[in-house]
């Protein structure tokens, strides 16, 4: 195929609006599938996807159609995943903006137009499900034609379920979709723009040839990375790995060549020729890897489980590299992670899949998110106890400056938060939003009935249980969808938990001072429901900072006395062998209890208090 022949597309869609059904379809017009021949959808391969429903991992598929071929690259539509979504633009000439007719204009829809706009990718609007009872098509004409200023001959209506008019739109990629950009006489560059790791054959890179060919045997440089590999393989998804002797320029495919991990073949990384003066070489800008926002403790529930555990995480991560891993340690917990995820389901769907694929028994803390601390102008200061930076990180308790007063200002990060809502439901959003300390930005009119909302929040608020509050206020009714917006000047406070007057370093956490109350109250009631009565009166109080005062505190009241004499006059002597076999046992369940001062506290506690 030379480049005029070649049209690189994806499809882009909120939630459910039937992208994979469409993709299906599209298989099954290039005849690359039979009609039903796989019941599930295929693209939507990993147990956790089918599960879920959602796409996670973008996967790529060459259709071959009167003559041409057509790259789908799929994209994943969930409001955490859109650094997938930007990835996969950067190969993408053209994209089907899905929309369904039943749910019109969406939040992840807004949010994909201004991306491919953005990139100046062609976009070729579709209104799906109109077989479906009583939709109003012309409503969502009206809602493209009012947000995006598309005019209703541009717009395709489909049926991905029943295959209603799906064939033309393969011809309307190949009229409207430009060819990519590529030169097939010059030597080898193509781009990497998605990776996923083989157990035997090591990291697959997913590749855009902008200008020559890959072909096995060839040896290969990367630009970034500077390292020399043979190519061992390269080929197409049609839809499953499909080796060929060479992709050329224009062709997306993927390339075998001994990569250990797939950090070798990270997104946005070149290959090119051996002999090409790196000099020459202009590395792709348009892209930027997101970055983790969200972070949680991850511990084994069995501690002897660690070792399989760390096996399964860095399998696991191999095939996600926008996970990030940091060991950590904790006295209750033992030996575990910090990992740092791209969002709050992001890290669901990574940890339901190392329970699904590898099994694993884990636990996950509540998330957190990622502070910043200016220290003052002072050279002294800085050079003594932040090794002459300026601006520090900071994750947790641990890593809180000791010393409030070096500390110039705090910055907590911020989102931009695009919600579409139902006109009589924006009283009940807006007060969820500023109640979350959020800013109110632009409010547009998607049609009569409903509005697209604008809010700048705190991070912070927003992962611990903001979707969850408001898919309840609004019965489902919202959709939503979030990208990171800087920072912003906070108060924060380290929230200290005692025991019996002991701090236990386990339960300190960073908050901003709002929420600290809150928080409090939150660990506190959690302690009290968790920790059993001792023989003694236990305190529990949470602290601000240095101060000794309550946030919120209580107290689980001692064992009564005369308890087990009460007991043994009453029980007679079978009852007293059932009595001694259960302290026996509680003995050897001593041996699960952490001591904290006198108190004994089951290791389960730390896990009930501390996990999502
Ligand atoms: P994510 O992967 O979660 O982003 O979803 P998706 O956009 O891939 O949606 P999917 O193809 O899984 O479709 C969601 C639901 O809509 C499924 O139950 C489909 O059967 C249904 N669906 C898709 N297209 C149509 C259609 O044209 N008509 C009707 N009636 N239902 C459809």
């Amino acid at each position: 195929y030379t480049p005029d022949r070649i049209r690189n597309f994806g499809i882009v869609a909120h939630v459910d609006h039937g992208k994979s059904t469409l993709a299906d379809r599209l298989l099954e017009l290039s005849g690359l599938v039979k009609p039903g021949e796989r019941e599930s959808q295929m693209l939507d391969r990993l147990q956790v996807e089918r599960d879920r429903g959602i796409t996670v991992k973008a996967q790529t598929v060459a259709l071959p159609y009167k003559g041409y071929l057509l790259n789908l690259i799929d994209t994943p539509g969930h409001a955490d995943f859109s650094a997938e979504v930007s990835r996969s633009l950067m190969v993408c000439d053209g994209i089907l903006l899905l929309i369904a007719a039943n749910q019109g204009v969406q939040a992840q829809t807004i949010a994909n137009f201004w991306l491919a706009f953005d990139r100046s990718v062609q976009i070729i609007p579709v209104i799906n499900k109109i077989d479906l009872k009583g939709v109003n098509v012309e409503k969502v004409e009206n809602q493209l034609k009012s947000l995006f200023d598309f005019n209703p001959d541009e717009i395709q209506r489909i049926s991905a379920k029943t295959g209603l008019n799906v064939a033309p739109i393969l011809d309307e990629i190949i009229a409207k979709c430009p060819p990519p950009e590529a030169d097939p006489k010059k030597p080898l560059k193509a781009i990497i723009f998605d990776s996923l790791f083989e157990h035997y054959r090591g990291a697959v890179a997913f590749v855009l040839v902008r200008e020559g060919s890959i072909r096995r045997g060839q040896r290969i440089r990367t630009y970034h990375g500077e390292k020399e590999y043979d190519v061992v393989e390269v080929g197409i998804m049609r839809p499953d790995m499909t080796p060929v002797s060479a992709l050329n320029a224009g062709q997306v495919g993927y390339v075998i060549c001994n990569m250990k991990t797939t950090k070798e073949a990270t997104v946005g990384e070149i290959l090119h020729a051996v002999t090409t003066d790196k000099s020459l070489i202009q590395p792709f800008v348009g892209f930027k890897p997101h970055k983790p926002t969200v972070y949680a403790g991850l511990f084994p529930v069995d501690t002897s489980d660690y070792e399989d555990l760390k096996q399964a995480v860095e399998r696991l991560s191999l095939n996600d590299p926008s996970v990030e891993i940091i060991p950590d340690s904790s006295p209750a917990l033992g030996l575990g992670w910090r990992v740092g995820f791209l969002g709050v389901l992001h890290m669901e769907v990574f940890s339901t899949r190392l329970e699904q694929e590898y099994d694993a028994q884990v636990i996950l803390t509540q998330p957190s998110v990622e502070y910043r601390a200016h220290i003052k102008d002072n050279e002294t200061i800085r050079k003594k106890r932040y090794n002459g930076k300026g601006e520090i990180r900071i994750f947790n308790a641990s890593s809180f400056p000791s010393d409030e007063s070096d500390i110039e200002k705090f910055l907590e990060p911020m989102v931009k938060v695009r919600l579409v809502v139902p006109a009589e439901m924006m009283g009940l959003v807006n007060g969820l939003c500023s109640e979350a300390r959020g800013e109110r930005g632009e409010i547009t009119s998607i049609d009569e009935e409903r509005m697209l909302i604008i809010w700048r929040l705190p991070l912070a608020e927003v992962v611990v249980d903001f979707f969850e509050r408001l898919k309840k206020m609004t019965s489902g009714y919202a959709s939503f969808d979030y990208e990171p917006d800087g920072w912003k000047e906070s108060r924060l406070i380290r929230l200290n938990i005692m025991i019996n007057g002991k701090e236990v370093p386990e339960f300190s956490q960073i908050v901003p001072g709002v929420m600290a109350m809150a928080r409090a109250k939150l660990l506190v009631s959690r302690l009290k429901r968790e920790i059993p009565r001792q023989q003694f009166e236990v305190q529990i109080k949470a602290t601000a900072g240095t101060s000794t005062k309550a946030l919120s505190q209580t107290i689980i009241p001692p064992w009564k006395k005369d308890f087990l004499q009460l007991l043994k006059g009453n029980i007679g002597k079978g009852g007293m062998e059932r009595l001694n076999k259960k302290l026996s046992h509680q003995k050897k369940g001593k041996a699960k209890m952490k001591m904290l001062g006198n108190v004994q506290i089951p290791k389960e506690a730390f896990y009930n208090v501390l996990k999502n």
